[in-house]
């Protein structure tokens, strides 16, 4: 399957929790592409956490930093990439999603309760009804993650590796 990709990258999004980065390691290892995760790459460049982002410059500086980390990444081929939940929302970041095929891991929002449920490293869950903020997001999202190449809706006991099956 990597072949017919023509080194385009792979671009996952989707929901906080529903498994961009550990399936796109494993798509990354398939594949023989490099492997980032958006978030991770701004907390390295920044020398700060994403939770001290949020805090100390707020959401909107949030918001343009990872642009720059897209445009970055979008420069290069052979990658997967992992965004961070929210990058769907500012109109200018579609221009480099488009640069590659974008994959939307689609889970419900139950599932994606129960794994960020202990979680404290999202800042946007960080209030007194995580679920109910989960489900606003995705109701305010829906729409934007719909336009993906590929819509993979996940079930509850599917493996990273069969969802990895199912992509390529
Ligand atoms: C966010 C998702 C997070 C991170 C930030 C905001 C969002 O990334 O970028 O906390 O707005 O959905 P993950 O989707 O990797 O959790």
């Amino acid at each position: 399957p990597g072949d017919r990709l023509e080194g385009l990258n792979l671009y996952l999004i989707g929901m906080m929790g529903a498994g961009k980065t550990t399936v796109g390691q494993e798509l990354a290892t398939r594949l023989g592409y490099r492997f980032f995760d958006s978030d991770m790459v701004i907390e390295q460049s920044t020398g700060q956490s994403i939770t001290e982002i949020f805090a100390t410059s707020g959401e909107a500086a949030f918001r343009q930093i990872e642009s720059q980390v897209l445009a970055e990444l979008a420069s290069y081929t052979r990658l997967v990439i992992a965004t961070g939940g929210g990058i769907v929302l500012q109109q200018m970041n579609w221009s480099y999603l488009r640069h590659g095929l974008i994959v939307w891991l689609d889970v419900p929002v139950d599932a994606l309760y129960d794994r960020l449920k202990t979680d404290s490293s999202r800042p946007l869950l960080q209030q007194a009804d995580p679920k109910h903020t989960l489900e606003t997001l995705l109701n305010q999202r829906q729409s934007l993650y719909a336009q993906a190449d590929l819509h993979v809706r996940i079930g509850v006991r599917e493996t990273p590796e069969q969802i990895c099956d199912r992509i390529l």
